[in-house]
């Protein structure tokens, strides 16, 4: 595996061992190999504390040098091109770049720039792609229901500027066999997406769910803010709504959540929320990630 740019080209069988890796892992802390030769440089020009520590966090348990940078203090504030910089990390030896980006296509347009020189993992391209969130939100589905088949997966919010609920999707329809729906305000549907059916009544949409995720509000993607004040009464998932799911639905969000916006805050404190599942979850497989990419280089 050269590099992870989204979950599309992605083999299933590397899918499947990501998630094993980032498993055992987490089960065995005290066996995680030592890569203290290799380093990785973090590269966000969004802002981001899940993702970005993570991946960080990732790196220095696996003896991985990582570069922290600040967007202002590099070189790209002297009019220097990110593949130039790129090429400079990869002149230094560093050799995987982490690449958060606000351009659907940031990581795909580098990769042909630099391909064999430095490795590239997207940490979340505009409203596209976000692979590592969906290796780690698989994973989190496969701890709490024990397969991805058979399952009632209900996505609530904004889907249409979500690259979590983009990524989620392909990742579960080329794992399992799971019926996806989508409920939410008119203007975030899903479009030109047959692989989710598109709700109206909440009510009907939650009942009998298996996995419910609950989107962020991305109030910085919208071309209009929108009112908050009434969303959790219309559209959020409330622990009323959360009764009408199985007994045993389990609540998920990437974070950052907007509590008592788009999830009511004891919803995301409950018993059945995997939400910070999801984020030790991104630790392991983040570690699963660098370390399966560092084996192959
Ligand atoms: N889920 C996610 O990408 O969170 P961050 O923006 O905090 O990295």
């Amino acid at each position: 595996m050269r590099h992870i740019i989204d979950i599309e080209n992605i083999s299933n069988d590397l899918i499947i061992k990501l998630i094993e890796r980032a498993q055992y892992y987490l089960d065995h802390p005290h066996q995680i190999p030592s890569y203290p030769t290799h380093s990785c440089g973090l590269l966000f020009f969004e802002n981001s504390t899940r993702t970005l520590h993570s991946f960080y966090l990732a790196a220095t348990r696996l003896s991985i040098t990582p570069l922290m940078t600040n967007i202002n203090t590099t070189s790209l504030n002297k009019q220097e091109s990110v593949t130039d910089m790129l090429l400079a990390w990869a002149a230094m030896g560093v050799n995987v770049a982490i690449i958060r980006h606000g351009d659907n296509h940031f990581c795909q347009k580098l990769k042909e720039k630099v391909d064999s020189k430095i490795a590239l993992i997207n940490a979340g391209s505009g409203m596209l792609s976000h692979p590592s969130q969906a290796l780690l939100d698989a994973m989190t589905i496969h701890q709490a229901k024990g397969s991805w088949n058979n399952l009632k997966v209900v996505i609530m919010g904004d889907y249409n500027h979500s690259r979590v609920a983009r990524s989620l999707v392909t990742i579960l329809n080329k794992l399992g066999r799971v019926s996806c729906h989508w409920v939410g305000p008119e203007q975030w549907q899903p479009r030109d997406d047959s692989r989710i059916t598109v709700e109206k009544n909440i009510h009907t949409t939650l009942s009998d769910a298996d996995v419910i995720v609950c989107l962020r509000i991305q109030q910085e993607r919208l071309s209009q803010p929108i009112d908050t004040k009434n969303y959790l009464l219309s559209w959020g998932l409330t622990k009323e709504r959360l009764k009408l799911a199985k007994p045993d639905a389990i609540v998920m969000h990437p974070g950052p959540i907007n509590r008592d916006i788009e999830i009511a805050s004891d919803v995301a404190n409950c018993q059945q929320s995997c939400i910070h599942q999801q984020v030790t979850n991104g630790l392991y497989m983040r570690m699963a990630i660098l370390a399966t990419i560092t084996d192959s280089s």
